[in-house]
This record gives C-alpha cells, structure tokens and sequence, in this order.
C-alpha cells in the first residue's frame, strides 16, 4: 500500500444506522451502498448480521451488488456471530469480518465480568475462527479510548499474532483528546511486535465534539484507515464524518494524506443519506451544511464576489455543489442583492436596482434574514408578469393503489400546451408531465417543502433548486395543495432558468 495513502471504511450502514429512527430497509440500504461506492469509500461496513434477519438480508445483498470496495460485517467475538457473519458475506467479492470485545476496564469488569487475561483468549480465539472463514479479519479493541495503553498493546499484538490484517482502536465512548489518541497510537506503532504488518484504523465518536480531531491526529501517528459515516451520523452524538476527514486530507496539502474519495460526490451522498434516514442536517455542519459556504456580512460577501479564496477554504466544486451561497441580511451590499435576483432570474441594473436595494434594507431592518419568498415579493409585481412559464390546469391521480398520474396545461412562451405522465408519486408524475412540455435538461438539485403554521390546513411553501450547465436557479410555489405548490415551484425555477438561457 502507498504508505501516505488512508483507506476510508464508512460504516454509515452499521454504526450510522444503529440511531433510533434512523433504520433503512434493505433496498434503501442497497441505493446507499452503490452511493458509497461511486464516491470512492475503500470498506463499506454493511451490518451487523446477528442482531437480525433484515441486517443479514442486507449485508447479503449489498454484497451482491457492490464490486469494488470490501463489504465487511460486524460480530461480537462469539462464535455463532461470525458464523452468521460469514454466511452473510458468502457472495461478497473481498469480504471482511470484523469482530472484537471490550478492553477498558468498564467493559471487562461490568460488561463482560472476566478479567484481562481471559479477554485476551477471547480476543484470540474469535479472531481465529473468522480466519477459518475469511482471510480479511479487522479486530476492534472496544472501548480502547478508556483501555491503558500497555495492555492494549498485549491485546493487539496476540490478535495479530492470531492473523488479524486491520486492528481497530476505537475511541468508542468519545473520551479521549485528541493529543491523547495521537499518542495511544503512536504507543502501538512502537511497541507492538508486527504492528507494520497490519493497518491501524481510527474508529473515534463524537461525544465531546472530538472525532474528527481524533481521528487526524490517529493519521498523523501512524493510522491508515479511518471509520467515518456520512454527515457524521452513529450513536449519542454520532461518529467522526466522512466529508470532515477526507476535506481535511484534501485541502491541508501539508498534511501529506490522500484518500480515494472523489470528493465531488460528497454533498448527493450527505442529501441521499440525510433524507433516506430522515436525519436532516445540522445547518451550520462542517462541509455539507447548508451555511457551510453560507456568507452574511457585506464585508464577507463582497469579499468572496471578487475573489473566492478571500473567504473560503474550500471550493464548493469541489465537493458537488456549484457556488457559495450569498446569505441576504441588512448588512449584505448591493453586489449580494443583484448577485441573488440573477439567480431568481430577475436582472436589474441602474435606478431598478437602487430602488429594491431601498427596499430590501427596510425589510432587512425589521426581518433578520431574507430569503428567496422575500426577494420575489420585492420585485413583485413583475413576477408573474416576466414568467415564460404559467401554469393554467393541474388534476393528479393518486391514492393506495393507483398508478399515480398527472395532467398539466402551461403557458409557454404564450402557447397552450398540455401533457401526461405516471411517476412514482403524484409530484413525480407531475414534474414527468412538465418535462414533457419543456423539454430543456435541467437536474433536480433540491426539493424542500414546509409547512407555514401547524394545522391540517396549512399552507405548503415548496423550495425547488435545478441546476443548469453548472448554474443553479431556484423556484417557489406556496399552496394548500401541496401537489400544486410543488408544480409552482418546479415551473418557477424553469421560467428562471429559461430566462437567463431563453435557447436551452
Ligand atoms: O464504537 C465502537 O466501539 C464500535 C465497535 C463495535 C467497532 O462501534
Ligand atoms: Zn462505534
């Protein structure tokens, strides 16, 4: 192996999927396993086959359809665990076990009740029958955060010894600091006997916000995997997050690590997982939160509008999304505001612009942070005016049983036109039948809805972003039909779109 090279293990499927609420069936599981493995992970932790038939289900399917990367399986170090493990991974190309036991004191005196010696054999006998199955075994050290490092480095040495290719140190309860686990792995790295044989793998959890910075100060001592999930997703406060340590790796060059990510993946990987698991991102998350490259201050705005670098570290590009956003306060100058409307498709110059500058500082005055809604209400009465896209006639077929079906009439361009699709909803079907009728490639970047108040009888707002030829445009539609709402917003976006591109 290329020694400056970490191997990413995503175990998004595993420890990301033990949260409550957060459970994926198994063909959820399988869309974001292909995901994992478009964006470049070198393991992917597919379950942990005993603790039910669908994990098993899972873990054997996934291992059917993934090519490249290992598909490993969690066990306990009990026998029956790696049997089923293994008998899960029967059809996996390179798989992997991965079982272990607890060393910290904690878990061998009032998890376990055994004492160090016995974990030990225990320790070796598991690692020696998943050998008999596979040849890739990864032993994890539970709770090796809290476990003293001369008895960790016993524990490692007899698995490696047993035949261990990966041994895993995890900082399971998020205790450590991060000069601490630097050090614990560097211990290892000078006192295990064949520890240059086997790869080390961080496995850190977030509990004091530390797993990131544990896990690079692992790297830089000497590990060379790294356990990570997407948007940081796993128990309590969640594991160390892919984005963080391969954007960390990416962009400090100093650093000297490389990954097999391609990072332009990253953010349709952050959304499909976020929205499978219906786990919504934190808005200021590192890398893939929606204010990641978020700029308020006029200061800061104009800065980036006339030269990226001023203020961010990262290109957006370069993990999938195509620019920064400009967030719009009473502090945001009139670079900003023109900057948004174009993407709204509104284009003002001169005296227009002076006067919805005007007006956007007085809303601004008595509203905290102004969105797209608020822009389009400013320029008000020429929305609908400009549109080349209205839309006249809507009706949608739906329910438990029927094959969802939609209708639509717009205007374009001041002609009638009317199609009909199926989808696999209603909103599906009817975005199919707007596409018939405009017939311009655009990609569904984002697809919001939410609710005004609370009641049944709420008013749905649909935020829809499209993305063209490296440009995003956006659309709105506000309605109690949120069917409708949704077709507003998708023809709101197109209309802007067009307008900017009026021969796409
Ligand atoms: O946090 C942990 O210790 C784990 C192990 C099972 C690898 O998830
Ligand atoms: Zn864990």
């Amino acid at each position: 192996m290329a020694d400056n090279k970490v191997y990413i293990f995503d175990t998004t499927l595993r420890d990301g999927e033990q949260v409550p609420g957060c459970q994926l069936n198994t063909i959820e599981k399988i869309e974001v396993a292909k995901a994992l493995e478009a964006l470049g992970v070198d393991i992917i932790e597919a379950g942990f086959p005993i603790s039910s038939p669908g994990d098993f289900n899972s873990v054997v399917e996934i291992s059917k359809v993934i090519k490249e990367p290992v598909i490993c399986a969690l066990t306990r170090a009990v026998k029956k665990d790696i049997e089923v493990a293994a008998e899960a991974l029967q059809y996996a190309k390179r798989p992997r076990i991965h079982t272990g036991i607890g060393t910290s004191y904690y878990h061998i005196n009032y998890k376990l009740r055994s004492n160090q010696e016995e974990i030990i054999e225990r320790a070796v006998e598991a690692v020696k029958y998943a050998k008999k199955f596979v040849e890739d075994v990864e032993f994890y050290a539970e709770d090796a955060g809290r476990t003293e490092n001369e008895y960790l480095a016993r524990v490692i040495e007899a698995v490696i010894a047993a035949g261990a290719t990966v041994v895993n140190i995890p900082d399971t309860t998020g205790y450590c600091i991060p000069e601490e686990y630097g050090r614990k792995i560097r211990f290892l790295k000078e006192n295990v006997k064949n520890i240059d044989k086997v790869i080390i793998s961080t496995h850190c959890h977030n509990d004091l916000g530390m797993a990131t910075a544990n896990t690079i100060a692992g790297i830089m001592n000497g590990a060379r995997q790294a356990e990570v999930t997407i948007n940081g997703i796993g128990e309590r406060a969640g594991n160390t997050s892919l984005e963080e340590v391969v954007m960390i790796l990416k962009c400090r060059k100093d650093i000297k690590y490389t990954t097999g990510v391609n990072t332009k993946k990253i953010m349709q990987t952050s959304r499909l997982v976020s929205t499978l698991m219906r786990m919504p991102v934190q808005p200021n998350k590192a890398i893939v939160g929606r204010n990641a490259f978020a700029h308020s201050s006029g200061i800061h705005q104009d800065g980036v509008l006339k030269h990226r670098e001023n203020y961010e570290i990262i290109d957006p590009r370069e993990i999938g999304l195509s620019e920064s956003a400009i967030k719009l306060t009473a502090r945001s100058g009139r670079a900003a505001l023109k900057h948004r409307l174009e993407r709204l498709g509104y284009k003002l110059e001169g005296d227009r612009l002076n006067e919805v500058y005007e007006q956007f500082l007085a809303l601004a005055d008595r509203k905290k942070d102004i969105n797209d809604d608020d822009l389009l209400v400013l320029v008000g009465e020429e929305r609908t005016k400009d549109k080349i896209l209205k839309l006249e006639y809507l009706n949608v077929v739906c329910g438990k049983s029927a094959i969802p079906m939609a209708t639509v009439k717009l205007i374009y361009n001041g002609q009638e036109h009317m199609a009909s699709a199926t989808g696999v909803g209603p909103i599906d079907a009817a975005f199919t039948a707007v596409r018939n009728i405009v017939k311009t490639k655009v990609k569904l970047e984002e697809y919001l809805v939410q609710a005004v108040t609370r009641g049944m009888d709420d008013v749905g707002k649909v935020h829809v972003q499209i993305e063209y030829k490296g440009a995003n445009y956006y659309g709105f539609g506000a309605n109690t039909d949120v069917v409708t709402a949704s077709v507003e917003a998708f023809i709101d976006a197109l209309s802007n779109c067009l307008m900017v591109n009026p021969k796409a």
